[in-house]
């Protein structure tokens, strides 16, 4: 990658978005955690410091060397960020008397400055700071105020150096993006050159360079992720990439053969392995959550592996790794940054000791699917909820058995199918349906039934990290409803659920 934005994180809750908004404007950054730094090399362009939960006054609060990176590249300091500049110089930070959290309008505005061109007077922006900047060093302009916060936004003089108190990166900043882009384009001089055609032109070259001899082998999953990263290597080096897609008989129905069909017809040399059997009897007997998905995940691993080394010259593991799974947020309270813990297989690399291939691990999902878009996927896969690794496993509560899957199975089948003829498929971001571990007593005919309940769940979200219930209108619940009681004999009873997360999670286990 060459021209960039570097972003310093200083373990604000938004440094993610500053990222999100940056690259919107098709300029290439990265994040990188405040005590981490590379060195501020030929391609950086201009750096933005975060924001941050902490006070430049607590003790032990996150710092960088301000002095060492002025006049080498234009800095923008964003909350936290414009506070620790401003002190540096012996500016003032003290707690603000009244704590500013939310709307607020910017009632001044110098329009000189670069970075405020075009922005209006009493432009909304969204605060969230406990300190204010009472007093600026001498070489520093005030350049924007709101009635209650005089240093809404700085500029240090006769340097590229900007500090704004306000967030830009979130959207109750009306114009935010502008700010930004003042920044990026004109402030840095961004040539705004970072498309999806560019990054699989530079990904594709790359590709073809580093993995100039032997085989690469790549596990496929149906998802989005996977499937991207393996056009793209295809792209590069064509029949050397052996994609391997496992159905470890927990997928949803019909699945297996659609989607190894499609990967057929995308002229992916790809292998079908059907390890339903391996998968059940690892899992034979096993309830608990944590004991499913360790079985799955070792299964999986032993499965792929076997298959892998059928290969012959395998050097290189592909994975679809992507952006948000590699950036550990900073934890500026010690050094336990966040980890997903739905890493399926993570242990996948060090068990097959292959050099790893990450051709998406600088992207975010939605700039995925934009590169899928141009890669002319099909928009079946590109749009595809997200599923997870456990697949079905997670969805039957309790032990399993190749009965219940089909059953749920049955179920899952009519609820996705609906919401796709009734177009509200691509509204919600995720759903399918629960195999409750208990019965209930009804009534079909003059007869009494006792038989499965199922829960349905959908959700909106934006990541998975917190999720709302979809209201999906009655009538389409109601029919979905009397389908499945009519059509899945083993089920009797089906519930909605409308739990939010937090504090529920979008899987039940
Ligand atoms: P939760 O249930 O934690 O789910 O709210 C958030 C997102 O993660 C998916 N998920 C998993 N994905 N392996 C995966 O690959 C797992 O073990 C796993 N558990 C949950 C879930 O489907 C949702 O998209």
């Amino acid at each position: 990658m060459s021209e960039q934005i570097l972003i310093v994180d200083f373990g604000s809750q938004y440094t993610q978005l500053i990222a999100r908004r940056v690259r919107e404007l098709n300029v290439y950054c990265e994040i990188h955690p405040f005590n981490q730094l590379p060195p501020v090399h030929g391609d950086i362009k201009g750096i933005i410091l975060s924001g941050s939960p902490c006070s430049v006054n607590d003790e032990g609060s996150p710092r960088i060397d301000v002095r060492g990176i002025i006049g080498k590249v234009p800095i923008l300091g964003i909350c936290y960020g414009a506070q620790l500049i401003a002190e540096e110089y012996q500016g003032n930070v003290l707690p603000s008397q009244i704590r500013e959290y939310g709307r607020a309008r910017l009632e001044k505005i110098d329009q000189h400055h670069e970075l405020l061109k075009e922005i209006q007077l009493n432009s909304q922006v969204w605060m969230s700071h406990g300190d204010t900047i009472d007093y600026l060093p001498e070489n520093f302009d005030v350049i924007a105020s709101t009635s209650t916060v005089r240093v809404a936004a700085y500029k240090m003089k006769s340097t590229g150096v900007y500090g704004i108190q306000f967030h830009p990166e979130v959207t109750h900043t009306l114009e935010g993006k502008t700010i930004l882009r003042n920044f990026v384009v004109h402030i840095c001089g961004c040539a705004q050159d970072w498309t999806p055609d560019i990054f699989i032109e530079t990904t594709v070259n790359e590709l073809r360079q580093k993995l100039n001899k032997g085989n690469v082998v790549l596990g496929l999953s149906g998802g989005v992720d996977s499937t991207v990263a393996a056009v793209l290597i295809n792209e590069a080096i064509g029949e050397r990439l052996h994609c391997i897609f496992v159905d470890n008989g927990l997928l949803r129905k019909n699945e297996f053969g659609t989607v190894l069909d499609s990967y057929k017809h995308m002229g992916l040399n790809v292998k079908g392995v059907n390890a339903s059997d391996a998968f059940y009897d690892a899992l034979e007997g096993i309830s608990d959550p944590e004991g499913k998905r360790k079985a799955i995940g070792r299964t999986f691993i032993e499965v792929f592996d076997d298959e892998a080394h059928k290969i012959s010259d395998v050097e290189w593991l592909a994975q679809g790794t992507i952006y948000p799974d590699v950036i550990e947020s900073v934890s500026v309270k010690g050094p336990s940054a966040t980890i997903k813990s739905h890493h399926n297989v993570g242990g996948l690399p060090g068990k097959m000791k292959l050099k790893v291939v990450e051709p998406l691990n600088t992207l975010f999902k939605d700039e995925v699917r934009k590169v899928g878009r141009t890669l002319n996927i099909d928009p079946s896969i590109l749009n595809r909820h997200p599923f997870p690794g456990p697949g079905l496993g997670i969805r039957i509560l309790g032990d399993i058995t190749r009965e219940k899957v089909r059953i749920i199975q049955d179920v899952d089948d009519i609820f996705i199918s609906a919401l796709k003829i009734h177009g509200l498929y691509d509204e919600v971001w995720q759903a399918g349906a629960i195999l409750l571990p208990i019965q209930s007593v009804g009534v079909m005919g003059d007869e009494r039934t006792y038989e499965s309940v199922v829960a349905l769940r959908a959700v909106t979200s934006v990541d998975g990290m917190t999720a709302d219930w979809s209201q999906l209108p009655f009538d389409f619940l109601a029919n979905v409803s009397s389908d499945i009681i009519n059509k899945v004999k083993e089920v009797n009873r089906v519930v909605f659920d409308i739990s939010s997360k937090p504090p529920a999670t979008i899987e039940w286990e």
